[in-house]
């Protein structure tokens, strides 16, 4: 199996060009169902979750034409709407399909996902979505069964809990649907945003986007046809990570192709703990920074902390001068990094869904196992500091999100190498 083999403790500089983002292309890519003519997607990332999305798309019988970072899909072909197991449970977002699939062809049948190490991760709100829609679902030998004989109805839609993948299921489902949907407390992620436009400029207008009240003008049945290709937005997430690589080596690292309001949150958390930066509207350089200071981080939706960066930091906040304190509000579990990152010679102490991170002078090679994507990217940062080589097992996690890392990496002067035993 493969793993990466990191020899920590080298000071790394240079530019960096972030990849379109992962969580900004899978509700694209589910939303070429919806269309009946010719999808051109750019600014894919090469990774393992996009290639999957794909797969589910051909075995549909859409013709995908995929090479590196572009794609081409068209769903004028569709002979099945039934997302099987074999996908669904290597990627939970499969799960996006329901919505366009039950929009344009009135039934489908999803795979339910399964367990996810970093919580439990139901799909209520996306099933109670498309019923608030008229569609009737039934789950039956583990599958999510949808019906909606005429099409499904508008509706107002209200999420007692924000939810990206439920909101972006929801304005799929609305996209095609007889009269105009309204979504309350709806996600307002950088992704749920893209997915708007690309649903509006392929004739689903749609009215407050950006904020927590959507309004969905249906096609009343009609496909959609997005005129433009689409080109996908920076990954917000893998920018944060990489300033955090940054932060840690103690480097001047340059993201190019990046979205900097996207990551605001970032930037000012690692401001607060002492990072400098010079930023343009696409282009953010860190500079060194020798000495970290404690950061207080709570996990919360979009315009807030992400959570898909809380690994990232911990892993930083390890080597601070100060104790810092790390809260996660949206899943349960996504702890899993804490003993990993002990193991490198951290001093992290959990207690429920807060960890207490208190400084230790250096991190230290180990042997530590990836546990989930970001938990993969957090245990990257912290052997790129830690004296020693460290080997990163079950870096699959890792190949789901980030696109070549170690390229990357290795580019940026980190010691870094895939090896297989
Ligand atoms: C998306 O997951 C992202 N995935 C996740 O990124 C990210 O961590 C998450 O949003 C939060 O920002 C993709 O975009 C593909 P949610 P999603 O529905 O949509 C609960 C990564 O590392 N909930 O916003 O599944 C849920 O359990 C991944 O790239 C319900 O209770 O997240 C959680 O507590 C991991 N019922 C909260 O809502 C539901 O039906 C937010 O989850 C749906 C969600």
């Amino acid at each position: 199996m493969d793993y990466l083999e990191i020899e920590g403790g080298h000071p790394l500089s240079g530019e960096v060009t972030i990849s379109g983002a992962k969580n900004a292309a899978l509700p694209i890519i589910a939303a070429a169902l919806l269309s009946d003519k010719e999808v051109k997607l750019k600014n894919l990332p090469n990774v393992v979750d996009i290639r999957t999305l794909l797969k589910l798309l051909s075995m549909l019988g859409a013709k995908v034409d995929h090479n590196d970072t572009e794609a081409t899909i068209d769903c004028s072909t569709i002979t099945s709407t039934k997302a099987v197991y074999e996908i669904v449970a290597q990627m939970r977002a499969s799960i996006l399909v329901l919505g366009p699939l039950l929009s344009r062809f009135k039934h489908c049948s999803v795979s339910l996902p399964g367990g996810c190490a970093i919580g439990q991760r139901p799909i209520d709100l996306h099933i109670k979505a498309v019923e608030t829609l008229e569609a009737e679902v039934t789950l039956n030998e583990g599958y999510v069964v949808a019906e909606a004989k005429n099409g499904l109805q508008a509706n107002k839609i209200i999420f007692d809990k924000i939810t990206v993948g439920g909101t972006e299921n929801a304005v799929m489902a609305a996209a095609m649907a007889n009269g105009v949907t309204e979504i309350v407390n709806a996600a307002k992620e950088p992704e749920v945003v893209q997915l708007c436009q690309m649903l509006d400029m392929g004739g689903a207008k749609i009215e407050g986007i950006g904020t927590s009240s959507l309004k969905i003008h249906g096609t009343n049945g009609v496909p959609l046809h997005y005129k433009e290709a689409i080109e996908v937005i920076p990954d917000r997430i893998e920018a944060g990570t990489y300033l955090c690589v940054g932060a840690i080596t103690n480097s001047e690292i340059t993201l190019l192709n990046v979205n900097t309001e996207h990551i605001q949150t970032s930037i000012e958390k690692l401001e607060s703990m002492g990072c400098t930066f010079d930023y343009t509207d696409t282009t953010i350089t860190i500079h060194p920074t020798k000495e970290l200071k404690g950061v207080t981080i709570v996990t919360t939706e979009y315009p807030g902390f992400p959570t898909d960066m809380q690994a990232q930091f911990m892993a930083v906040a390890t080597l601070a001068q100060e104790e810092s304190l790390v809260e996660e509000r949206l899943f349960e579990n996504r702890f899993m990094h804490v003993s990993e990152l002990n193991r490198l010679g951290a001093d992290i102490w959990l207690k429920g869904n807060i960890a207490a991170i208190r400084p230790v002078k250096e991190l230290h090679a180990a042997e530590v196992m990836a546990t989930d994507l970001r938990a993969s990217s957090a245990l990257v940062i912290a052997s790129l500091a830690a004296t020693g080589t460290t080997k990163i097992r079950r870096i699959y996690h890792l190949d789901r999100g980030y696109d070549r890392l170690e390229e990357k990496l290795s580019k940026l002067g980190a010691k870094i190498s895939r090896k297989n035993d």
